[in-house]
């Protein structure tokens, strides 16, 4: 019988299933440590410009967010826990795209509130969930790519008893609504609208025929569990396969050899969605490597809707955010990415060979070589390259197995490493951690110390907070760097201790659980949300998620953007000439937004009444 449940839980609670806490162990210990840490956390932070610009004291609201309010172009909002969007004064949105909608003239009128979409009309119109997306313009066409992370098959399966599939037809239904989309947008006098029957309209799901480079090359088919997203210098798309261990189940005896592998990546048992029960591809007592074809970055050319999208396997396999793409000093490429489960790691790639515009890009993403975060309680780090001589293990199991070899490294297990963002004015990574129930209580799934560090300074962290590296020398090629806390989330109300966060953290501007991030072209850091919104108890005061902007100069942030209670803010771009930005909220409650029916997962286009820029 399948647990009617599983697909209820969120992909964090999914992995706690999958890897339950023992009643007792030796990490209930570590609370005494962290104690003794504390005195510590004055190091992180006055290493930080939080600190000093706003710090009379480490933690508490000394700092208020009106202090530099004028280096934001707009008056900052307050909370909400309504199911509606805000946005500050001066500013407008509305819905560009949502869960169903048409990308072709014979979807049209294909969704409906009561019956969601068909499958045969499942793979024409815009995806569920949107996650992670990036804005082209290619030959002068404004061409987004837009992930869609998952399903919530209560919703898209109005018929079916309690969300759990019956058929086939309803896993390919599911599965249709995942993936990614291609979608051309026009302004042609109300603002954005899709371009529908652009030649550029595309979907690729589940079953979209795909290629595999680098040393573990494979042939697979499909992408899922898109979530965060990149671009790369060529004018590419990069999607981020995150959470696919959880559509694989296995309905009778499972391979030995493989164990340890399906364990390290939360494989095994029932799948979230069942789809085993019905599709052997699923089923890992059937297929027992399909799941490793899965869990990489995968490049698709938005240029060109024949283009067979590529996985890269030389990026490494794991739970993967985003990828972000930057350049060393001499020209070779770098990619920064964040496995995002508890306790898991940070890498980076960097190619052998250099590029510059008009070069041939052939092999960039294939040779190379990867490397693993390791970060020192000094302040400083350093890049680990994940080699054979470094781990003992194979090329292709360095990738396949990215986990287990930054294990062998003793690399730093991170509070679910989310997005990683570079600031476009100087050398620096960003990446949100968006939180750890298990800091400091259990190991991670292949059993490193999860104890607290340096940059994953609180146990049971439920709030997050943003690590920051400066590359040694200012290049990102470097394999060293220096770090800091860019900012602790917390709730000075309800705590005075480190919970309370850092002190860029005030009532006015308090937030859980730092998920998306991404530089504007004025070296601004958007931060969103995707945590606890009950706004009650340590999350009281905080409301629904939100997106915020950060200064990398002061650390003042403050909120841009609240959303529909229920939701996540997900996914941020922005139009060419930057006078909107697209916006992703994932998983909305009510029936946002067309306040009626069923809540849909929607793209929005926001914009400065003035017409000015907004990023
Ligand atoms: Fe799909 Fe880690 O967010
Ligand atoms: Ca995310
Ligand atoms: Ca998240």
């Amino acid at each position: 019988m399948v647990d009617k449940t599983l697909s209820d839980l969120s992909w964090d609670d999914f992995d706690e299933a999958r890897d339950p806490r023992s009643p007792a162990n030796d990490f209930d210990a570590v609370v005494d440590a962290a104690i003794s840490r504390r005195g510590f956390l004055g190091g992180v932070l006055a290493f930080g410009s939080g600190a000093t610009v706003f710090g009379s004291g480490l933690f508490g609201s000394a700092g208020t967010a009106s202090a530099a309010a004028h280096a934001f172009p707009f008056t900052p909002i307050g909370i909400a826990t309504d199911f509606e969007v805000h946005v500050p004064e001066g500013y407008s949105w509305k819905p560009l795209v949502r869960w169903g909608d048409p990308l072709f003239s014979e979807a049209k009128g294909a969704y409906s509130a009561e019956n969601g979409v068909s499958v045969e009309m499942s793979d024409k119109v815009f995806g569920e969930n949107t996650d992670g997306m990036e804005l082209f313009n290619i030959d002068g066409r404004e061409i987004l790519a837009i992930n869609s992370e998952y399903v919530n098959p209560k919703i898209n399966l109005p018929a079916a008893s309690d969300g759990v599939p019956q058929s086939a037809d309803e896993v390919t239904l599911l599965k249709n609504l995942q993936g990614v989309t291609v979608l051309e947008v026009a302004d042609q006098g109300n603002g954005y609208e899709v371009v529908v029957d652009s030649p550029y309209n595309r979907r690729i799901t589940h079953e979209t025929q795909m290629t595999m480079d680098g040393p573990a090359g494979m042939s697979p088919l499909g992408t899922m569990n898109n979530c965060g997203s990149g671009t790369t210098l060529w004018g590419t798309y990069l999607t981020c396969e995150e959470n696919f261990n959880g559509y694989f189940g296995a309905t009778g005896a499972t391979e030995a050899s493989l164990e340890a592998g399906y364990t390290r990546y939360g494989i095994g048992g029932e799948g979230r969605y069942a789809y085993e029960k019905f599709d052997p591809r699923y089923d890992i007592s059937a297929e027992p490597n399909e799941p490793h074809r899965h869990g990489w970055v995968t490049e698709i050319d938005p240029s060109d809707p024949t283009s067979a999208p590529v996985k890269h396997t030389a990026l490494g396999r794991f739970k993967h955010e985003n990828a972000e793409m930057v350049q060393a000093a001499d020209g070779r490429i770098v990619v920064y990415m964040g496995d995002d489960e508890r306790g898991e790691f940070i890498y980076k790639y960097v190619s052998d060979a250099s590029w510059s515009e008009g070069q041939r890009t052939n092999g960039l993403l294939s040779n190379g070589t990867l490397y693993v975060a390791k970060f020192y309680e000094n302040m400083t780090g350093e890049w680990l390259a994940l080699t054979p001589q470094t781990t003992g293990m194979s090329i292709e199991d360095i990738l396949i197995f990215s986990r287990m070899a930054g294990s062998r490294v003793w690399a730093t297990t991170m509070d679910r490493p989310e997005w990683i963002a570079c600031n476009p004015l100087k050398a620096e990574g960003y990446c949100a951690l968006t939180n750890n129930r298990n800091r400091g209580v259990k190991p991670n799934a292949g059993g490193d110390d999860t104890s607290v560090n340096g940059p994953n300074p609180r146990e049971t962290n439920h709030y997050g907070q943003i690590v920051r590296w400066t590359p040694a020398g200012g290049d990102h090629g470097a394999t060293d760097f220096q770090w800091d806390l860019y900012v602790m989330a917390g709730n000075p109300e309800v705590y005075t201790n480190e919970y309370g966060g850092s002190a860029n953290i005030n009532a006015g501007n308090m937030f859980n659980s730092p998920d998306g991030m991404a530089f504007d072209s004025k070296g601004m850091l958007w931060i969103q949300t995707d945590g606890d919104d009950d706004n009650a108890e340590y999350f009281a005061g905080m409301g629904n998620n939100q997106m915020l902007v950060g200064n990398a100069e002061t650390g003042e942030i403050v909120r841009f953007m609240t959303a529909p209670n229920g939701s996540e803010v997900t996914g941020l771009t922005w139009s060419s000439d930057r006078k909107v930005a697209f916006v992703g909220v994932q998983h909305p409650g009510g029936s946002w937004p067309d306040g009626a029916g069923k809540p849909r997962s929607a793209v929005i286009s926001v914009w400065r009444d003035d017409g000015q820029t907004v990023g």
